[in-house]
Formats: structure tokens, C-alpha cells, sequence
């Protein structure tokens, strides 16, 4: 068996195959709530034979989304409408999971094929953003966001406490924290975007505080048996990428130290200049080096569309699993095509009987 078809266990989950759906906004919802849009699509992907399906960027306050058409879990409201959706995905075989968010300065934005920049503040739709120290990211997102008083880092790690209570509550056996892209937690580590003189700002140590207080917060709440992850930005492509590599896996090595399952490897995206390798499995490399330097298990995305590619990351030991975004959005039964390139045998059982059935007998008719 081709090794991104071999399954995965990490605490008490096991993955049918090493194939995983990252979170990917929708931008399809109103007040946080899901509807029949989200309700076909991740039932309709989790289909597809992936072995993990992460529900997008799930804000834990009203103000941590990045557009008003964002899913939240602020409210006990929100848990039945993904309760739903975390049972669709377990019924087609994958497991269940949810990435909590906060989007901090790159908050209150139209969605990305209205314009991805910040909604103006005059309008009624915009709510003020913040971040650990005053510092616009610039381009489309000019505003200036509220530097966080101690007051403000308390409340939100509570709403990541609360939100990772409330997915547990409507069944998600996978919590992801978003540490990445240029939202609040990576503002908090990176040097770019934090220029406090507290506790939480200046060196490596306390610039990393924010996202190991969090982590060690949701750790006390979710369920010790299943697996606690966290999608970080370990390298900007910025100039001070060997600087910026030391300390993340310094942090990622406190966090594994403190309950963390799995590292969601991936790019800062804290500032709007940097020079990205873009390529296929350009993380690759990156990757490995965390997971071996950290000695955690490694997830990681960007680029991989190719089952070969997909295969070769996870057979080199460059990642466990492998996550495939936007292949699924073009093809939903993306494992199945990879399991068919890969010589997989009996393909077509990496969908639904319904369909699998058909097509195993599909072959030979057409041949
Ligand atoms: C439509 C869309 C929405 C996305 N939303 C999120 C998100 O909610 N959280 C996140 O961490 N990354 C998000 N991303 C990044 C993806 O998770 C993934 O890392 C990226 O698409 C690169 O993988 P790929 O080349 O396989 O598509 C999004 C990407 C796309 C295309």
C-alpha cells in the first residue's frame, strides 16, 4: 500500500489514510451560522475518501472573524449547525475536525472575490480589530489595529477555551488552533507586528507566551484521548528565515512539552513583503526539519495537487500527513483519482458504496 493510503494514529483517532482536508473559508455565513452551504459542502468532500476534513476558520469572538460571512462558536447557538456537519463527516469515514480562530488585525475584511480588503470603518458591517501592538499590515488592509491591553489577551484566551469546549460539544474529534497567517496569535510571535514592552512582547520567550498560554488553556479543557494541533507560520520567506525557523520550533518544542498533538506547518503571512518559493511542496523541506527538530508530528500543505507528490512527502518522511486544499475544491473525489494513480487496489472503495460500487464495474464495461 502506497504509504499516503496508510492509516494514521494519533491519541485515540485513527485516519483511514494520510490524506487531509485543511480548513478553507467559505465565506458563506451570517453571524457565524452554518447553512445548506455548509452543510453539502463538507459532507460532499468528506465523500471524497480523505482521512481528516478541517472545518475552516471558526471565529471564537464576533470580532475574530475575518469577514462578517465567517463561521463562529462564540454561542451555544452555534454547536447545533456544526454538530450536524461533524457527524456528516464521520458518517462518510473521515474524522472530524475544526480549526479555531482569530483573526486579529486582518479582521472585519470583505470576502476575497469582493475585494479581500478592510470593510471602512464608517461602514455599519466594521468592528475594531486588534492585535498585540498598533501596527497596520498595509495594501488592502490599512487599519490600524488596537494594541491589546492584558485585559484583552484574558478574554480571547477564554473564547479559545470556550469555542474548544463548544466543538467538543457538537462532536469534533480534532481541534486545530490557528496560530498562522498573519492572524493574532502569529502577530503575537513575530517581531514584525509585536513591539510590546510587557511580558508578551521582546524576545523569542515572550513573544511565544500567547500562544503557549492558549494552547496550555484549550489543553485543560479538550478531551486528553483525542488530538489537540495548532497550524503555525514557522518561516515568512522575509530574510530572517533561519532566525525565525530557530525560534519557531523552539516554541513548537514548549508547546509539544505542554499537550500539543500534531504542528499544522505552514507560512507566517504576518507582512505583505516577502519572497515565497511558491512550487509544488515547496514546505516540504521545512517541514521535516520541524518535525524531526521538534520531535512532533507534522502536517503541512501549499502546492501538493499531484498523488505522486502527495505520496513521496509522507514516504520521505517530510510529513505524516499531507493536506490537499484547492485539489479538493476542483475535484472533491480527489483521493480517489490519487488512489487510482498510485495502483491502489480496489480504488473506487475510497468513496461511498453508492458510488463505489458503479464504479469498479465501470472499468471493465468501458474496456
Ligand atoms: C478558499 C480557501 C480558504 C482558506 N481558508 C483557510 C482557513 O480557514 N484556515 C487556514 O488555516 N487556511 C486557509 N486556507 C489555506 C488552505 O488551508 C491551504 O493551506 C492552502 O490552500 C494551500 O494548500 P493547497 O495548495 O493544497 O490549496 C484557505 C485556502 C483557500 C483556497
Amino acid at each position: 500500500m502506497p504509504a499516503l493510503f496508510s492509516p494514521f494514529t494519533l491519541k485515540d483517532v485513527t485516519l483511514r489514510n494520510r490524506i487531509a482536508i485543511p480548513p478553507m473559508c467559505q465565506y458563506r455565513a451570517d453571524n457565524g451560522f452554518t447553512n445548506d452551504w455548509h452543510q453539502v459542502h463538507y459532507p460532499a468532500i468528506a465523500r471524497g475518501g480523505a482521512g481528516l476534513v478541517i472545518v475552516e476558520a471558526t471565529g471564537v469572538s464576533p470580532d475574530g472573524r475575518i469577514t462578517p460571512a465567517c463561521l463562529g462558536l462564540w454561542d451555544d447557538a452555534h454547536i447545533d449547525g456544526l454538530a450536524r456537519i461533524a457527524a456528516a463527516i464521520k458518517a462518510a469515514g473521515a474524522v472530524p475536525g475544526i480549526q479555531i480562530a482569530h483573526a486579529g488585525r486582518k479582521a472585519s475584511a470583505h470576502k476575497p472575490w469582493e475585494g479581500d480588503d478592510h470593510i471602512d470603518a464608517a461602514d455599519p458591517r466594521a468592528w475594531e480589530t486588534i492585535a498585540p501592538s498598533a501596527i497596520a499590515f498595509g495594501r488592502g488592509l490599512p487599519r490600524v489595529p488596537r494594541a491589546m491591553t492584558r485585559d484583552d489577551i484574558a478574554r480571547v484566551q477564554a473564547d479559545f477555551v470556550a469555542a474548544a469546549k463548544r466543538a467538543r460539544a457538537a462532536g469534533f474529534e480534532w481541534l486545530e488552533l490557528h496560530f498562522a497567517h498573519g492572524y493574532l496569535a502569529q502577530s503575537f510571535f513575530s517581531p514584525h507586528t509585536n513591539h510590546r514592552d510587557d511580558t508578551y512582547g521582546g524576545n523569542a520567550e515572550n513573544r511565544g507566551r500567547f500562544l503557549l498560554e492558549t494552547l496550555a488553556a484549550v489543553r485543560a479543557v479538550w478531551p486528553e484521548n483525542l488530538p489537540l494541533t495548532a497550524r503555525f507560520g514557522v518561516i515568512e520567506y522575509d530574510g530572517r528565515d533561519e532566525e525565525t525557523l530557530a525560534e519557531a520550533i523552539g516554541l513548537v518544542r514548549k508547546m509539544r512539552d505542554e499537550g500539543l498533538d500534531l504542528l499544522n506547518a505552514s507560512v507566517g503571512f504576518t507582512i505583505p513583503d516577502t519572497n515565497i518559493p511558491w512550487g509544488s511542496a515547496f514546505l516540504g523541506p521545512v517541514a521535516e526539519r520541524v518535525r524531526r527538530e521538534a520531535g512532533i508530528a507534522v502536517a503541512s500543505s501549499w502546492g501538493i495537487d499531484d498523488a505522486h507528490a502527495a505520496n513521496r512527502v509522507v514516504e520521505d518522511g517530510q510529513m505524516d500527513l499531507v493536506m490537499i486544499g484547492r485539489a479538493h475544491l476542483s475535484d472533491p473525489h480527489w483521493p480517489y483519482k490519487a488512489a487510482m494513480a498510485l495502483d491502489v487496489p480496489r480504488p473506487s472503495w475510497t468513496l461511498p458504496p453508492s458510488y463505489a460500487h458503479w464504479l469498479e464495474r465501470y472499468a471493465p464495461m468501458r474496456a
